[in-house]
């Protein structure tokens, strides 16, 4: 334990280097206010973490257009639509048709390379691998969070404002004081067992599988590379499955619609949990909670980066309200407007994943209702706008 601590100031502390808290500096700087964000894992660490691969076109513009980098459209890959596949065939969902947007393949890793580049080109003060993190005096004019850095030093920086982008085992969120938060969840009884393997793209789009024999989902990452998921026990160990049987539940899936998948060596695997999550309102004193910290979706629909970009760019503005008032009312506009948006989400992610996954004791009842309810989306210029709608990130949303 340090016992001598460097005293600082700051105008903004961030806990948590990750896509929101990288984001959120960066938008920061851009508007003169400065900041110190720190976090649990080395750069390499949140680097080898595999995310979701798609950004709305609201994140694909935040990230060009503040000047982060424009490799996302150099490397990235435009889709303009999806397949949803059941009852024995695919049916597309024509983002640009319907909505007149589109996405972008592009996987979470790249997203935060680009801002941890950005963040160092432009001279941010970004701090990965430090310990003992912990933040304080959250009702007071000015907060306080110390930390001990990579090197073993202590450090004690007082703050305007304090903002928990430290993902979804936030401590940050536990310092709302139990009376003063609603906490929202939900469980599913279902996980995704997540593979990369080395081979050519199955499908020009990204296939959402649903089968009696439970969901898959046919993404990619690059010419050589695909990333794909299927539906497993939440304790299923990766280490039990072969590759060879990966690849018969994956083909016997998607089979069941009419697709073969480019088969290849099985380079990752990883089971991901499943669960919803909202914590209310999304600030207390002068602590504020953005991305991950403040709500997970289950990853149906690919929402949890993009509305963790939405969060920090709202926070920004009301931010630099904040600071130029000196009050912390803008504090819960930011609170109220980004809830809006998190529960939108939340309704979406929920629904595809409803919509699509098979539950462990669903009766033939449940599986041909679930199809009546893909038929209804994909049979109905309404019902596919909706869906091309929340996909692609909501019009007039951006
Ligand atoms: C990916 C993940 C998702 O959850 C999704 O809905 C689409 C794509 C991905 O990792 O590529």
């Amino acid at each position: 334990m340090t016992t001598t601590r460097i005293e600082s100031r700051t105008q903004v502390a961030v806990v948590g280097a990750g896509p929101a808290g990288l984001m959120l500096s960066h938008l920061l700087a851009r508007a003169g206010i400065g900041s110190v964000a720190v976090d649990l894992r080395s750069r390499r660490e949140i680097e080898e973490t595999h995310r979701a691969g798609i950004l709305e076109q609201g994140s694909v513009d935040l990230l060009v257009e503040t000047g982060v980098s424009d490799r996302v459209h150099r490397d990235g890959y435009r889709h303009d639509g999806i397949e949803l596949a059941f009852g024995g065939a695919g049916h597309r969902i024509d983002f640009r048709g319907l909505a007149g947007a589109s996405t972008q393949l592009y996987p979470q890793t790249d997203v935060f390379i680009d801002l941890a580049d950005a963040r160092a080109r432009d001279g941010g003060d970004v701090r990965f691998g430090v310990t003992d993190v912990a933040v304080g005096e959250l009702r007071s004019d000015k907060p306080v969070l110390r930390f001990t850095d990579d090197g073993g030093t202590g450090h004690e920086i007082r703050a305007d404002f304090v903002v928990g982008a430290d993902g979804s085992r936030s401590l940050c969120r536990n310092e709302v004081p139990e009376t003063e938060r609603t906490q929202y969840f939900r469980e599913y009884p279902f996980a995704w067992f997540g593979i990369l393997t080395e081979a050519p793209p199955s499908a020009p789009e990204l296939i959402y599988n649903h089968s009696p024999r439970g969901f898959a989902l046919i993404s990619q990452r690059t010419e050589t590379l695909q990333r794909m998921y299927f539906q497993c026990d939440p304790a299923t160990d990766p280490a039990d499955w072969s590759d060879d049987r990966i690849w018969d539940e994956l083909q016997s899936r998607v089979g069941a619609n009419g697709y073969r998948l480019a088969e290849g060596p099985i380079v990752s695997r990883s089971v991901l949990p499943f669960r919803s999550f909202v914590q209310e309102p999304m600030h207390h004193g002068r602590l504020v909670l953005a991305g991950d910290a403040a709500h997970t979706v289950p990853p149906t629909g690919a929402k949890g980066l993009n509305l963790a970009l939405a969060d920090v760019r709202v926070l920004a503005e009301e931010l630099e309200r904040a600071i130029a008032a000196g009050d912390t009312a803008p504090l819960s506009t930011y609170s109220e407007r980004a809830l809006s948006r998190v529960w939108k989400a939340q309704h979406f992610s929920y629904w595809m994943t409803t919509m699509l996954h098979t539950l462990p004791d669903a009766t033939p009842f449940d599986v041909r209702r679930q199809e009546g309810e893909l038929a209804s989306v994909t049979g109905s210029t309404a019902g596919s706008t909706f869906l091309a709608e929340a996909y692609t990130g909501w019009p007039g949303a951006r």
